[in-house]
């Protein structure tokens, strides 16, 4: 399939889509603290989506039973939230969010340290954070879809961490996913050219040691094969005329 070319009132809208789910992530945030339940977080975010009367992107996607991801520590996608999985101190947990205002989605994925995280912990959250911050930046008109992709991969395997191959990023608009597929890893200067108008939901996964994942009997709970860390920064963004434009910042 092709990659969809929005139109700029097209992209407004999606700019709303955006500004809820900023708005989602910001009433979940002051709950990731000690203490706290996924649960906790998932009704946070559910009720935020009603007030805002966004509908979320996730639930009832292949059947996923909620509108959060909730993924702690070696989990690395596709957690599900839970009332028994309570938060500790030291915790890394990835809260991934989609949803749908007038028609356009939005993802947003951000990883936080729950009190003090390890050194291990810390770096691995801002080296993955910088990468993505660094892949924006070449979602550019006349660029290569690979050249975002090749970013993140050279970031991260630069600070020996592993690149997650089984997950990817991708298009998004009028539906969750669209083409293309957006993988991090890859060979700079490859890949479709980047236009004006195209939409990506831009997600490294990258755990702290070997690239190599598992999906667990729930069949959605993805978790480092070597147990290591793992950490997920996720924006959706639109290439512009004048470059990259965050929709989910
Ligand atoms: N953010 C994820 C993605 O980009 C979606 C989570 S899967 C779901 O594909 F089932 F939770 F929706
Ligand atoms: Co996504």
């Amino acid at each position: 399939m092709a990659i969809l070319i929005k139109t700029d009132a097209e992209i407004q809208k999606m700019r709303r889509s955006g500004e809820a789910l900023r708005e989602v992530h910001e009433a979940v945030r002051p709950l990731v603290v000690a203490g706290a339940s996924t649960m906790d977080l998932e009704n946070a975010a559910a009720a935020k989506m009603e007030a805002l009367k966004a509908e979320s992107a996730f639930k009832g996607y292949h059947g996923y039973p909620a509108v959060l991801c909730t993924s702690v520590n070696s989990e690395v996608v596709h957690g599900i939230p839970s009332a028994t999985r309570v938060l500790q101190d030291g915790d890394i947990i990835s809260i991934d969010c989609g949803v749908i205002v007038d028609g356009f989605y939005s993802d947003c994925a951000v990883t936080y340290a729950v009190g003090s995280p390890s050194p291990t912990a810390r770096k691995l959250l801002d080296v993955t954070q910088a990468s993505l911050e660094a892949a924006i930046q070449q979602a550019v008109p006349g660029g290569r879809l690979f050249d975002i992709s090749a970013t993140v991969q050279e970031m991260c395997e630069a600070e020996g961490f592993g690149v997650v191959r089984e997950f990817v990023g991708h298009g998004i608009g009028r539906s969750m996913h669209e083409d293309p597929q957006l993988p991090n890893f890859g060979v700079r200067g490859r890949g479709p050219r980047l236009k004006p108008g195209m939409v990506l939901a831009i997600e490294p996964m990258i755990n702290a040691g070997a690239p190599e994942v598992k999906v667990l009997p729930d069949g959605w709970t993805t978790i480092t094969q070597d147990g290591s860390l793992s950490a997920h920064f996720e924006h959706t963004v639109a290439i512009t005329r004048d470059g990259p434009l965050v929709l989910t910042r």
